[in-house]
């Protein structure tokens, strides 16, 4: 009788895409001025650490920077595209109402057969989206996945709003996720708390031929503030302990990337030095679903992260939703 090897999944390739068009504070603060809304550099950079954000060109839609990083992931991993057995995107600024991102990218990547769908947990969209392709992986529904993050969240900010306005960026960032014999994903875990849907929601449905209801991004950011540090450091124990780890064991953190204050602060709650916390959001904004696999991806490629270290990722998001993800890279 032969005893089935434990299957485990591991990353193999990383890629990202930010569009060209790179916005500073001070462009950002001359295109308030214009409407009369007043914002600084000075502002953004205390309050935040963003410096920069991209901004995707009006006709390109999210499946076009997702398709990018896509490829880039497919080639690190020198994975054929027909290899792919699963897509999974998360977005929450998807093409259209559906079909599915997943499955445009899909068309696009020129392959057809393979199971894809949209995961939509707004920033920790893909987190979520990881911990479902290991789960399908570790059960062998699937072999080699495609995991992706991508956004447009330019489309749905309000630019007379400038608590949010400055906050946010587009962009995207995958993986590929194959099965393994030895652990690369060691353990996960998901939260959501639907009682906070209001602080941070775009509320806007398509109903009738309409839209209705407000479709730009609403948020209060002191109470998603609050939340977040709390939910980040519970979430990164959990995660540690599920895998007989500790922190120490961390060789890099990589937070969903919304806020340098936000952090910092679970860098220190789980007492890790400030060099290890890879921190882009002072280029990229938040780019939401897209900014852990594209922190993920420049670090790889920057020659930062290397095979073998151990790297904590956490989302935290719209929903409310959180959640990690520990791994062997
Ligand atoms: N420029 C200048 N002044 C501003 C700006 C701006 N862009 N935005 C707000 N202000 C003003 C406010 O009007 C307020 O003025 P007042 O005191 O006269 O009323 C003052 O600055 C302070 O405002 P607060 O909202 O209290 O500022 P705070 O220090 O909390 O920072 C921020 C706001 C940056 C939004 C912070 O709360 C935050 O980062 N929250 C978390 C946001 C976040 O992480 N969002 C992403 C979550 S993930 C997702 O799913 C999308």
């Amino acid at each position: 009788m032969t005893t089935a090897l434990p299957r485990y999944s591991r990353i193999s390739g990383t890629g990202s895409y930010l569009p060209p068009d790179r916005v500073s504070n001070a462009d950002l603060a001359a295109r308030l001025a214009r409407d009369g809304i007043e914002t600084s550099d000075e502002w953004i950079v205390e309050r935040t650490g963003i410096r920069f954000r991209h901004f995707a060109a009006a006709d390109v839609a999210v499946s076009d920077l997702a398709l990018i990083a896509s490829r880039r992931a497919l080639e690190a991993a020198d994975c054929d595209p027909g290899a792919i057995d699963l897509i999974i995107v998360a977005t929450s600024t998807p093409d259209m109402v559906f079909p599915s991102v997943a499955c445009i990218l899909q068309a696009k990547l020129g392959i057809a057969g393979c199971a894809a769908f949209d995961v939509q947990a707004v920033c920790s969209g893909f987190v979520y989206a990881l911990t479902v392709a290991d789960s399908m992986i570790k059960t062998g529904s699937a072999s080699k996945a495609l995991v992706v993050g991508a956004e447009v969240f330019s489309r749905i900010l309000d630019f007379k709003d400038r608590t949010t306005c400055v906050l946010f960026g587009d962009g995207a960032g995958a993986v590929v996720l194959e099965a393994s014999e030895t652990p690369g994903i060691l353990a996960t875990e998901l939260h959501a708390d639907g009682r906070y849907v209001d602080i941070l929601c775009v509320p806007g449905h398509v109903s009738g031929g309409n839209v209705l209801g407000d479709p730009l991004l609403k948020m209060d950011g002191p109470a998603v503030f609050k939340l977040a540090v709390g939910v980040l450091e519970s979430v990164a124990r959990s995660v540690l302990e599920k895998a007989g780890r500790t922190g120490a064991d961390i060789d890099w953190l990589i937070p969903h990337q919304a806020n340098i204050r936000i952090m910092q602060s679970t860098a220190k709650k789980l007492k890790l030095a400030p060099s290890k916390l890879i921190a882009t959001v002072d280029r990229h904004g938040n780019t939401s679903a897209a900014s852990i696999p594209l922190a993920l991806d420049e670090s790889v490629r920057a020659g930062t992260i290397g095979r073998g270290d151990t790297v904590l990722l956490e989302g935290v998001g719209g929903g409310f939703t959180w959640g990690a993800a520990l791994i062997d890279f």
